[in-house]
């Protein structure tokens, strides 16, 4: 059977992406070449080293991998060479990338310095691949508790950097509830930071990470957006309030663990379908086998969605970043520009794209 829409129209659709972290964007090569430069041992060789057992192995493996950037430089290879790989795979226009400031304390390279390099790396797609790029400072659930938290917000704030729009959350979500960070939320958003976390994951069941994180997440943490959501799915209450609220959320179509990865495309379908503002996302690309046009292709094969789809979620990623105004409104033209023209070159009918 034909598909209903071409692999090609989705990878080339413009993207945004809003959930990516830059260390799960590193190429296993680029880790490997660092390790041998630094003198680090890596667990396995490059072709073997993203392999986990299960979820906390995989955020092993994650901070394993950041562990090999020791400069700045190093920093700005990461941001560049994810743009590069995004770009060339799935047509990236836009990416908010998170980072976890105290994955490199212990390495010896401090917040500003890690800034620095990433900021360097995103001037340098931006004048490359015309690409922008926004860092968002994110705090692992898994290693801080509510006053560590407090403690890296604090750093942010003493460190502000325009580019540096908001906070995040993640790390295992049975280990760090959302209430747990209400203080450090609080002290971010009073610094005028933007505010998202991960809440509601599916390698977790809705009883470890129940639909009513995403109500804390709302009204406790105050977040402007959420990062994945599944596990909402579970209460009829919590979607239909997800729903009026009207938040972006920002599942992501490929995952960690390989049982999950069947049953993320359906999940994805029923948040996307119950009216959620939904955009498709990576998550650690790199780490999982996936890039930003894998995603898409892979979603909709799975879940037989046309080009209607396909245009509302490349055009939720802009209205769901948190790009100011105006250089939202410039990305909202270019994108409507593109969409078209892929639409007259893929026969598509021209529909009335949403204002
Ligand atoms: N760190 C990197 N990816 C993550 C995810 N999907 N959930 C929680 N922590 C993460
Ligand atoms: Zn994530």
């Amino acid at each position: 059977m034909a598909k209903a829409v071409a692999d090609d129209y989705l990878r080339r659709i413009p993207k945004a992406e809003l959930h990516c972290h830059l260390a799960g964007t590193l190429r296993a090569t680029t880790v490997a070449e660092l390790a041998k430069q630094y003198g680090i041992a890596l667990p396995r060789p490059a072709e073997t080293l993203y392999q986990w057992p299960n979820f906390d192995g995989f955020l092993e493996i994650l901070r394993i991998a950041a562990g090999v950037l020791r400069t700045p430089a190093d920093f700005t290879r990461a941001v560049y060479e994810y743009i590069e790989d995004a770009v060339r795979d799935g047509n990236l226009k836009h990416v908010e990338f998170f980072f976890n400031p105290d994955y490199f304390y212990p390495n010896g390279i401090d917040y500003p310095s890690q800034v620095a390099g990433m900021v360097e790396g995103l001037r340098q797609a931006k004048e490359h691949f015309g690409v922008s790029g926004l860092l968002i400072c994110c705090i692992d659930r898994s290693l801080n508790n509510g006053a560590q938290a407090v403690e890296i917000v604090e750093t942010a704030l003493a460190h502000p950097h325009e580019l540096v729009v908001g906070i995040g959350l993640d790390g295992n979500e049975s280990v760090g509830p959302p209430a747990l960070y209400a203080e450090a939320y609080a002290l971010a958003r009073k610094g005028g930071l933007k505010c998202t976390a991960h809440c509601c994951e599916d390698y977790l069941t809705p009883l470890q990470a129940p639909p009513t994180n995403y109500l804390i997440c709302r009204d406790v943490l105050r977040c402007d957006r959420i990062d994945h959501g599944y596990n909402m799915l579970a209460s009829d209450f919590v979607m239909s309030e997800a729903r009026k609220d009207g938040l972006y959320f920002t599942p992501c179509a490929w995952t960690s663990l390989l049982h999950n990865r069947p049953h993320r495309p359906q999940r994805i379908r029923r948040m996307a379908e119950a009216g959620l503002n939904v955009t498709i996302n990576t998550d650690d690309p790199a780490m999982f086998g996936t890039n930003l046009g894998h995603g898409f292709t892979t979603l909709f094969e799975s879940v037989g969605w046309g080009p209607d789809m396909a245009r509302r979620f490349s055009l939720n990623s802009v209205e769901g970043s948190w790009l100011d105004e105006s250089s939202k409104a410039a990305l909202r033209m270019t994108f409507r520009k593109e969409i078209a023209a892929l639409d007259k070159e893929f026969g598509y009918e021209a529909v009335a794209l949403p204002v």
